[in-house]
């Protein structure tokens, strides 16, 4: 398991604690930034984790930013993303069991750093389980090529 992390300022100090916890647990990661709290714009970030991700360089993603919004919002423009905002341990299973979500979003203005750290836990554990929920990714991969501009 290989995880692209990344955040903006909103995030900066949730994003060190998951990677403390991924240190922890022997979780090979890459931070892709933001470096402190200075503000900065959550897209900036969003691109290049979502874009790892999209290129199979990495299994999963997390991004943080004020409310898990903005940088999710952003991660989902780039092919083959699937980001979920999580703030909830049964969304977390769920976005991964049904959606086989790649990217987990959270903002660190909503959640402490014991329920992220928990949601995060449950999101890279859980797998995909196929079947109907194929059909329905699938169908949301269908709409994604019908709008890819390249
Ligand atoms: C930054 O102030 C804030 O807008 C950002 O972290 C995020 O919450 C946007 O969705």
């Amino acid at each position: 398991m290989r995880v692209a992390i990344g955040s903006d300022h909103g995030g900066y100090t949730l994003k060190e604690h998951i990677k403390a916890y991924l240190d922890g647990k022997g979780i090979a990661f890459q931070d892709f930034g933001s470096i402190s709290e200075e503000s900065v714009d959550y897209p900036d970030f969003a691109l290049p984790v979502a874009e790892a991700v999209s290129r199979g360089e990495f299994d999963r993603g997390i991004l943080i930013c004020g409310t898990g919004i903005g940088i999710g919002i952003s991660a989902n423009k780039v092919h083959g993303i699937r980001a979920a905002q999580c703030h909830d341990t049964f969304s977390a299973r769920m976005s991964r069991e049904h959606n086989d979500a790649n990217i987990l979003t959270m903002g660190a203005r909503v959640v402490g750093p014991g329920l992220a750290q928990d949601i995060v836990e449950v999101w890279l554990a859980t797998g995909f389980a196929g079947g109907r929920h194929a059909r329905r990714v699938d169908k949301i991969r269908a709409i994604e090529d019908k709008y890819r501009k390249s």
